[in-house]
């Protein structure tokens, strides 16, 4: 291990496609908001928290994000946890985000949809004008609730065009397979946003297929399991569909035991378009440099794996032509140094 390949990693230029801001609240916000709103926690101290952080599988974990994200209720507290972020992505030299965010989550509670877009979308909007952070939002519905909850939320969106890109799909993936929401997806493309979902992380490869045929997606979340075909191995390649892979969010939720046996790389070589992202930062011990680092440590990644990595995810956002050309140019800049 050499901290000089970590200071390198930390300020290589980064570009982050997959990040659930819910999964950004760090144990010291959750306390202090659940003080602001008096909202009681189940937990009492943050170490208690940080232990509670050991998990078996997905649900494992949804059950323990859920219930952290009660204590977001007014607006400043979205702008607070999305602020949080954002410095971190300054920190890291991460220069585009394109997060996620479930407003069910926080509708199904009472807390209204304009008062979670407002504080996202100021904050998100406050990084461009002060970090330079660029930004796309995107919209999940949770795939444990029926189609309809997810008509009514992408209903309720058409007042916020303006600061939603794109929908995604995620929460509990096993039994959930993708065509329970053909309709809302089909629904959210004539209304033009771009089409995301978690798919082939817990669940099966079939899952992809269904993602891509039936919902028309644009980019799988995770995709990991499109390893075990081979014949969505050759369309993924061919059609350079890109992945948004989560490295430390799959070995936390074991889906794989350790780093060592991941295989991102083994994918980047085969020349699948494979992206590297934090998921759940606060719960799966790191953001974007972490993950980073963990390829170095765990696969040996090397330094132009690291850069093939960021042009990947520069290919494979949603931001405008002339932003992507920026990050392409400060890519080529910090390659030259
Ligand atoms: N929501 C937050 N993180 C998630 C993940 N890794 N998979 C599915 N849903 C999620
Ligand atoms: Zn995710």
């Amino acid at each position: 291990m050499s901290d000089m390949t970590h200071t390198w990693l930390n300020d290589l230029p980064k570009i982050e496609l997959h990040l659930h801001l819910e999964g950004t609240l760090e144990p010291e916000l959750m306390f202090e908001l659940a003080k602001r709103n008096s909202i009681p926690l189940a937990f009492g101290s943050v170490d208690e928290v940080k232990k509670a952080y050991q998990f078996t599988n997905l649900q494992d974990f949804l059950d323990i994000y859920y219930q952290g994200a009660q204590v977001l209720i007014n607006e400043q507290d979205f702008y607070d946890l999305t602020w949080a972020y954002l410095i971190k992505c300054s920190e890291q030299n991460v220069l585009h985000v394109e997060p996620f965010f479930d407003p069910q989550t926080h509708t199904s509670r009472g807390v209204p949809f304009k008062v979670v877009i407002n504080g996202i979308s100021d904050a998100l909007a406050d990084a461009k004008e002060r970090l330079g952070i660029t930004s796309k939002l995107i919209m999940c519905f949770l795939r444990h609730l029926d189609e309809q909850s997810a008509i009514k939320t992408l209903e309720e969106s058409s007042l916020y065009t303006d600061y939603i890109d794109g929908v995604g799909l995620d929460s509990s993936e096993k039994g959930n397979p993708p065509e329970k929401f053909s309709s809302v997806f089909k629904q959210a493309k004539e209304m033009g946003y771009k089409l995301v979902a978690h798919a082939g992380e817990e669940g099966p490869a079939s899952y992809i297929w269904s993602s891509l045929d039936v919902l028309n997606i644009q980019r799988i979340d995770h995709g990991v399991r499109a390893i075990d075909d081979p014949e969505l191995m050759v369309r993924l390649i061919e059609s350079q569909i890109p992945l948004t892979v989560c490295p430390l969010s799959n070995v936390k939720l074991k889906v794989f035991e350790e780093m060592s046996e991941h295989t991102i790389l083994e994918m980047l070589e085969m020349g699948l378009c494979v992206t590297v992202n934090s998921d759940d930062p606060s719960y799966f011990g790191g953001y974007m440099t972490e993950n980073f680092i963990a390829l170095y440590d765990g696969l040996e990644l090397s330094k132009s794996q690291a850069i093939r990595l960021v042009k990947n995810s520069i290919d494979a956002s949603f931001a405008q032509k002339k932003r992507k050309k920026e990050l392409y140019n400060l890519l080529s800049e910090f390659e030259s140094e």
